[in-house]
């Protein structure tokens, strides 16, 4: 399945606003229920406005009726500014946001040019998530 997503990242890349960094990426969540959603990174001439492709698509998924925890997988692609694929980890914005709507238990899968997965858990790439608890 991981190499079906590949290809579907690859092909969503076209859709990636960068003007100004010139940096694509692309990212598709599965959850729980069996949505798929799919997220690009769109820039914006004011520089901080940019959303990542990763939170893109989770917004898409809660806009969609995903509840907390439902995200179980997020898959990473990623393009520069030569044109070649290349593989990309969410920024920390995007991990905290990974932990809260995954229950702090999602994979993430990031792909290189050759279509290999590196696989990372949630946890793994955020410890000692800060999940609202405290709150
Ligand atoms: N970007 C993402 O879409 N996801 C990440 O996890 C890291 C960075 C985007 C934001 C910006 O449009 C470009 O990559 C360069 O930082």
């Amino acid at each position: 399945m991981s190499q079906q997503y590949y290809k579907e990242l690859i092909q969503l890349l076209d859709q990636s606003y960068a003007p100004y960094s010139g940096f694509n990426v692309a990212s598709i969540i599965v959850c729980n229920d069996g949505g798929v959603y799919k997220g690009v990174n769109v820039e914006s001439a004011a520089y901080p406005t940019t959303i990542c492709a990763e939170r893109n698509a989770i917004h898409t998924a809660v806009t969609n009726g995903v509840k907390k925890g439902g995200v179980q997988e997020v898959h990473i692609l990623a393009r520069n500014d030569t044109g070649s694929l290349i593989r990309a980890f969410p920024c920390g914005s995007c991990r905290q946001v990974i932990a809260e709507q995954s229950s702090n238990d999602a994979i993430v899968y990031c792909y290189n040019e050759n279509g290999d997965v590196v696989m990372h858990t949630i946890v793994e790439l955020l410890p000692f998530a800060f999940l609202g608890d405290e709150l």
